[in-house]
């Protein structure tokens, strides 16, 4: 195959799966919640929906994709061996799944109990998540700033959840922290640090592989990561320093940055010498288009501080990230993955070339694009309930439909699989 990707360290096809089957059905709860709660939900990032929903989506659907995709790359693009992946994957799956259940009924009904009980659950499982990744990273002996990048991204996972665990002890027992500053912070980490590092880290290695570009410019991919870690550490300084306008000195340039990944992928798009117009391509398109309108809008929000003062425009920020960027690249990775793992597993069961199906056949081409084009539909619904309280519950059923659909599209190509390896199984042992 390609001749950056080397499959000897492959991990069984479980480990990722489970990850990738899990994340869909999480964006299906957090349709459901907003559809259940109605035009509240969006008054204000600071509603135990809001609060709920964000989590659904931070650690159901994002979290879960990443460390399934993790699990899978580090070993195969960067040469890293993750120590025993399948154990690992057991246990902290489970734990992950149960922590995150527990943080988001504990915000959604204000419990003190539930909040308490998911921060141990998370120490323990993205600590061992974190060790285990980390030392892959740090003991392969690639390069690159693709490298670097998930270097750096893990990182800001392991700052996201200490300040998120420090979030919910304070809020569970009345502990006297500033509250809304070091939720800026452990958000900014959690969103730039974590979610972005590692999306910009993994498209310099697949946006030219799997969508037929030129490669990103070497200036920009030594001068992004370490710009944004550098502009998160200063954004953080709004922490200790009592001074009001830290934030727009240090959320200026941030935004700026964002808007400088989102603009050159783009353009990397528009100026590839082959057009496809697969689903990847055009989720990864809708990914940076909300990248772009992020930035644009987070910008006006500071400089109009009528419109920056409405309590809506957070969420409207919070609907373009989670909803508009990571979940259309998440989703846009996952249908490329996913055939692509179903080929891989099946070619080396040792049947002929001849006998491995082709990767289009593992999930249909107008399933993806029809699932594509209902979530354009539940984001461009989101962003309209939250200055439109009436459409709320409408944003919610269509998001939940589109996760669902999107969960069957990959229950699909599983099923697909099984029943390709076990027709090549049964060709083999007859010859
Ligand atoms: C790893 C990915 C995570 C991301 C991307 C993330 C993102 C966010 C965001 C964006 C907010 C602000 C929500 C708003 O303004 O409406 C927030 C708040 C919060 N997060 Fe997280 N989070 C993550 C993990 C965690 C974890 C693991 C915990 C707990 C152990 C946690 C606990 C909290 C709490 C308690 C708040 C609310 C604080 C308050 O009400 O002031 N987060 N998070």
């Amino acid at each position: 195959m390609h001749p950056s990707l080397s499959f000897d360290q492959a991990p069984p096809i479980s480990v990722p799966y489970r990850f990738f089957l899990a994340a869909p059905w999480f964006g299906v709860m957090a349709g459901i919640l907003l559809a259940w709660s109605g035009p509240d939900a969006f008054a204000s990032r600071w509603t135990p929906e809001a609060l709920a929903l964000t989590h659904l989506i931070a650690l159901g659907f994002m979290l879960q994709a990443m460390s399934g995709a993790l699990f899978q790359f580090i070993p195969v693009a960067v040469g890293g061996n993750v120590w025993r992946p399948k154990l690992v994957a057991n246990v902290v799956q489970p734990l992950l799944l149960l922590a995150t259940l527990l943080l988001v009924a504990g915000l959604l009904f204000s419990q003190p109990t539930l909040l308490s009980a998911a921060v141990p659950l998370f120490l323990l499982a993205v600590g061992g998540f974190v060790i285990v990744v980390a030392l892959a990273l740090w003991q392969t002996p690639a390069t690159g700033m693709t490298l670097w990048a998930m270097r750096m991204a893990i990182g800001g996972l392991a700052v996201t959840v200490l300040l998120g665990s420090l979030l919910a002890e304070s809020l569970a027992h009345g502990l006297s922290v500033p509250i809304i500053e070091l939720t800026n912070i452990h958000m900014a980490w959690g969103l730039g640090g974590w979610g972005l590092m590692l999306l910009a880290g993994v498209s310099y290695h697949v946006v030219p592989m799997f969508q037929l570009t030129r490669p990103f410019p070497l200036w920009f991919t030594r001068g992004f990561g370490p710009l944004l870690l550098l502009l998160l550490l200063a954004w953080s300084g709004q922490y200790f320093l009592d001074d009001l306008r830290w934030p727009l000195v240090a959320g200026f340039p941030l935004l700026l940055i964002l808007a400088a990944y989102g603009g050159m992928t783009l353009w990397l798009q528009y100026t590839r010498r082959r057009k496809i117009h697969d689903a990847t391509s055009m989720y990864f398109r809708v990914a940076m288009l909300s990248l772009l309108a992020f930035a644009v809008s987070g910008a006006a929000f500071f400089l109009d501080p009528v419109i920056g003062a409405d309590p809506r425009s957070v969420v409207w920020l919070g609907v373009l990230a989670f909803a508009g960027v990571f979940v259309s690249a998440i989703t846009g990775m996952m249908y490329k993955i996913t055939p692509f793992l179903n080929w891989l597993h099946l070619q080396r069961l040792g049947a002929p070339m001849s006998a491995v199906p082709n990767m289009k056949k593992m999930i249909p081409a107008d399933a993806m694009t029809g699932q594509l084009r209902l979530h354009v539909l539940a984001v461009l619904l989101l962003l309209i309930a939250v200055w439109e309280p009436g459409v709320v519950r409408l944003a919610g059923v269509s998001f939940a439909a589109s996760c669902a659909w999107l969960g069957w599209n990959l229950v699909g190509a599983i099923r697909r699989y099984q029943g390709f390896r076990d027709q090549i199984r049964a060709s083999v042992l007859h010859h």
